[in-house]
């Protein structure tokens, strides 16, 4: 694949990896009003690099900037500072639209047509041949779970929210492509349905593809990304692995009642003791810990993982953001 490569491996020593995309300082003003004599801010100097085979999710809180990232990438609108790349090429590379997929968030469909026919008429656009179109089409509505007959019979303007957006998906991958631009893919779809594409996102990635979506859907995203970024009033504010931002995952709180208290606290970080309650940080392997309170005459209450959620993180920098400044 003719990526270039990324210049900041996180990994030193070992072999570099490629950058599906890269972005220096995008910005974007969108002219609005009836002179166009307005300027709305959406996008702030964004820099950010997505590397092969990655499943990255972009977050960030309604008109954040994320689709208007998405869109300028696709080569749908144009930056109004700063560059980007795409499997290496400039944007707007006719050679490398044969090469992703992309499903929009509000996808517009011909709507009196049936979804098979759409499908069709996507799958001529890149050229496929009658056999391989019904083929193809065919493999994706089971990916998607629509049924053949639906596709059919039925024109999309009869369609659910759901029902559309599962054709959206089987549109966006008619083309099998190496990078897959989501969205909001969840949006719209009951719990089943978002399971599907949960399921389909990491079908992708086990085939090697390289993922970028967009999602307000947190829980679905720690499940699925391998990084993450967040955008917060066009600004990129966070942006690692989960356990860049979250941290590992071995980090403890206990809380426990009595024993030999004095014997617990070279365990414990930020120890407090209120009466015979006591809790704190473990240091060390907390099984181990859990073992020793009882051979010290004490009881377990609580033992539990302190990483917090990526929801939990999200709200806490979107917050942190809003506080006004301290007077000094
Ligand atoms: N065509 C446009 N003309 C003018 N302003 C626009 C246009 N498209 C988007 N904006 C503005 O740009 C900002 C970012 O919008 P964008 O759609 O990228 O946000 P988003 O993060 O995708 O939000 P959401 O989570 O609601 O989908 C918003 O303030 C929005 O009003
Ligand atoms: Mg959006």
């Amino acid at each position: 694949m003719g990526a270039e490569l990324s210049q900041d491996n996180p990994n030193p020593g070992s072999e570099p990896d490629l950058a599906v995309v890269r972005t220096e300082g995008l910005s974007k003003a969108y002219r609005t009003g009836f002179w166009l004599n307005q300027r709305v801010q959406s996008l702030r100097g964004c820099s950010l690099t997505v590397r092969q085979g990655e499943t990255f999710g972009l977050l960030g809180p309604n008109g954040a900037g994320k689709t208007t990232l998405l869109k300028i990438l696709l080569g749908i609108i144009r930056p109004t500072a700063g560059t980007a790349t795409l499997l290496g090429h400039s944007l707007g590379d006719s050679a490398v639209k044969q090469r992703i997929g992309y499903l929009p968030e509000n996808a517009y469909f011909y709507d009196f047509l049936t979804g098979w026919e759409f499908l069709q008429y996507t799958a001529g656009l890149f050229g496929l041949s009658r056999a391989a179109q019904q083929r193809r089409i065919g493999e994706l509505l089971d990916l998607v779970g629509l049924p053949v007959e639906t596709a059919k019979k039925k024109q999309l303007r009869q369609y659910s929210k759901g029902m559309l957006q599962r054709v959206g998906m089987a549109q966006a991958l008619i083309n099998d492509p190496d990078v897959v631009f989501l969205d909001e893919p969840m949006s719209g779809l009951d719990p089943t349905g978002r399971f599907q594409v949960r399921e389909i996102i990491l079908t992708l990635k086990r085939e090697g593809k390289t993922i970028f979506f967009n999602s307000h859907i947190l829980s679905d995203v720690e499940v699925i990304c391998d990084r993450i970024a967040i955008l917060d009033q066009g600004e990129l504010i966070a942006s690692g692995s989960l356990d860049q931002l979250l941290g590992t995952a071995d980090q403890y709180f206990v809380k426990g009642r009595g024993g030999q208290i004095a014997r617990f606290a070279p365990w414990l970080d930020q120890m407090t003791v209120q009466g015979d309650l006591w809790q704190g940080h473990i240091k060390g392997d907390p099984y181990d810990f859990a073992k020793q309170i009882p051979l010290s005459g004490g009881h377990l209450i609580t033992l539990q993982q302190t990483r917090p959620t990526l929801e939990e993180f999200f709200i806490d920098q979107i917050r942190q953001r809003r506080q006004p400044p301290k007077a000094a």
